[in-house]
């Protein structure tokens, strides 16, 4: 029997029925939506609504509900949603009574309500799954900062850079991310509950006693809004694709980083698949996994943005639609963070290949040009005289390092014989020393940095 049966002669058809029904998904939300109907009877006795003793009826049948769900004993099923399910339930229980939780309350209000609990709960549990992968970056980072590595731009080995400055690099961003997510927590904290349908209630109800049970910051003060704000849906799905878009760029760096070609690190075997045809492969399925799960993540952001375009004023069914994106964007996310965060802590760096990597490719040219500047050459005569240096050892198959002062000086008088030492790619990597550069000094710095401000979440 429907909720709203009352007003129709026939029962609705069977397929009309498995179209509109929502209880297999929002079946998810079976705790905020218990917890939710447990304050608003409270807050129903509170006021003099229901009497104290219908209110304590009415929460003792709902704990029970929820007790035996967790049990295992209730299997959630028979209805058209979790709201329609939990009140049947409850009626069957406590008979009578159970049919006054409704009052003063709809469907629509409810479950703009159930769905903020159970964002809340999800931007906390996104929040600490950033903590734990970021917590993990910071022991690589401290780790590897006696290390040096290839710094790539346009994919081409640009400048030598510090082990830790590549960890500290994609801390920066999941650190955005976690801030994000703290920011969506406390912007979305707000109470839709009391709004009913869109308009409101008649009844005397206190919006701050439910608002206070339910642990939210405020109550919404625009009752049609209230019930049809989903921003915090699109919003938590925004975070999570650029979420994945950081994973997606940590997974393609180590997919090329663990390969044959580059060889810098190893993803353990625990963590590595095989080929069924060629026996000799290791395949780096779960970087490219979480790789690929990005395109899904962000499929749901732009799912739900599109659903929310254009409905009018106030709730409508297309609603619905915001649970089953949001609920597979979240379980995708986190599966993708805390495998990567095992993986992270897994990888092995092969440090000479590094080292002798970040070297190749004329990496200091740089620091050759900077040597000028430094004494005098304005930058755009050192740039091209270091351009002809570099012209010379691609003619005579040579790296920078390996030139003799003779072959520099050839070039320029003003290079004395400390450019020997100043094109070697641990100098250069230690030269660097602004904020947030490449110097041992400077990447310790930001781990510090990073560690002080995660503190804060
Ligand atoms: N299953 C519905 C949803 O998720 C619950 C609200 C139903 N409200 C209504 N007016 N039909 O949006």
């Amino acid at each position: 029997m429907k909720l709203w049966q009352g007003r129709f002669d026939a029962p609705e058809a069977a397929d009309a029925d498995a179209f509109n029904e929502s209880l297999s998904f929002d079946k998810k939300l079976w705790r905020a939506d218990i917890t939710a109907s447990v304050a608003h009877a409270t807050m129903l006795g509170t006021c003099g609504i229901l009497t104290e003793e219908e209110a304590d009826t009415i929460c003792a049948g709902l704990k029970g509900i929820y007790a035996d769900i967790e049990r295992g004993t209730l299997p959630i099923e028979g209805q058209e949603d979790i709201h329609s399910f939990v009140e049947g339930e409850l009626v069957a229980r406590i008979g009578q009574t159970g049919k006054k939780l409704h009052t003063a309350r709809s469907r629509n209000d409810q479950v703009a309500t159930d769905l903020r609990l159970y964002a809340r709960d999800a931007a906390d549990s996104a929040m600490a799954l950033l903590k734990a992968l970021i917590s993990a970056l910071l022991v690589r980072a401290k780790e590897s900062v006696k290390y040096v590595m290839p710094g790539f731009t346009h994919l081409r080995k640009a400048q030598p850079i510090n082990c830790a400055q590549y960890f500290n690099a994609y801390s920066e961003m999941f650190l955005r991310d976690l801030d994000r997510y703290a920011a969506l927590r406390k912007r979305m904290n707000v109470m839709p509950l009391g709004s009913a349908a869109l308009a409101g209630t008649s009844w005397p109800i206190d919006r701050d006693v439910t608002r206070r049970l339910l642990g939210f910051d405020s109550i919404s003060q625009n009752a049609p809004d209230a019930v049809s704000d989903r921003d915090f849906v699109a919003e938590y799905l925004f975070n999570a694709s650029l979420v994945m878009a950081h994973l997606s760029r940590l997974c393609e760096d180590t997919i090329l980083y663990t390969s044959d070609e580059f060889g810098y690190w190893e993803i353990p075997d625990a963590y590595s698949t095989g080929s069924s045809i060629m026996p000799q492969k290791k395949n780096p399925d779960i970087p490219e996994l979480v790789r690929g799960k990005t395109g899904r993540v962000y499929g749901h952001l732009m799912g739900v943005l599109t659903m929310l375009k254009g409905i009018p004023l106030a709730y409508d069914k297309d609603l619905q639609e915001d649970k089953e994106p949001f609920f597979d964007a979240q379980t995708t996310m986190e599966s993708c963070l805390s495998i990567y965060t095992a993986l992270v802590s897994k990888l092995t760096f092969n440090v000479n290949k590094m080292y002798d990597a970040a070297g190749e490719g004329y990496a200091t040219a740089t620091d050759v040009a900077d040597y000028l500047a430094k004494r005098g050459v304005p930058f755009r005569d050192a740039h091209a005289v270091t351009g002809k240096i570099v012209r010379y050892c691609i003619e005579h198959q040579k790296t920078l390092p390996a030139l003799t002062l003779e072959e520099f000086r050839a070039v320029s008088p003003v290079f004395e014989a400390d450019i020997l030492q100043a094109v070697t790619t641990r100098a250069s990597a230690e030269g660097r020393n602004s904020v947030g550069g490449s110097s041992t000094e400077a990447a310790k710095a930001g781990i510090l940095s990073l560690k002080r401000r995660l503190k804060q979440y």
